[in-house]
């Protein structure tokens, strides 16, 4: 999956099984470091339970925090790793089931963990 700023080298698409959706994750270290391929690979969901602090810089601690709106605000303070300067900050990444009712972001949660 191409992170936001990444142009496709035209021979990708048939090298690479290539998802070309974009969602937001943080392009910084598949665009600036030397390993940085210009893609990220989706996580599997499965062991997810046991997989915390959440999201590729171990900024969330848990899913409920994963799954909270409240985290895109320039406000937040990460719950996971704060890095070295504890400053607030927003933790990009895809928006799915962000906006769920609350019972059914809590069944959502029920259900990764039992995966
Ligand atoms: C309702 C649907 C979805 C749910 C419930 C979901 C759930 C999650 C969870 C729990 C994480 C954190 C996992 C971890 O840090 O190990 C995650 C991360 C991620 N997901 Fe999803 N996901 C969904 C849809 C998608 C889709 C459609 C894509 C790709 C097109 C995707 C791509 C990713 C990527 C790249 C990350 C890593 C983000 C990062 O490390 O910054 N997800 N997702």
């Amino acid at each position: 999956m191409p992170v936001d700023g990444f142009q496709l080298p035209a021979d990708h698409k048939q090298r690479f099984d290539v998802m070309e959706m974009r969602i937001g994750t943080d392009p910084s270290y598949a665009l600036k470091t030397h390993k940085g391929t210009g893609y990220y690979k989706v996580p599997s969901l499965k062991g997810v339970w046991y997989r915390g602090p959440f999201e590729h810089n171990g900024r969330i601690a848990t899913l409920e925090d994963w799954f909270d709106p409240v985290r895109l605000r320039d406000d937040y303070v990460p719950t996971g790793f704060k890095g070295s300067d504890s400053k607030a900050r927003s933790v990009t990444g895809h928006p799915f089931a962000l906006n769920l009712a609350p019972e059914e972001k809590k069944a959502l949660i029920v259900f990764l963990r039992t995966l």
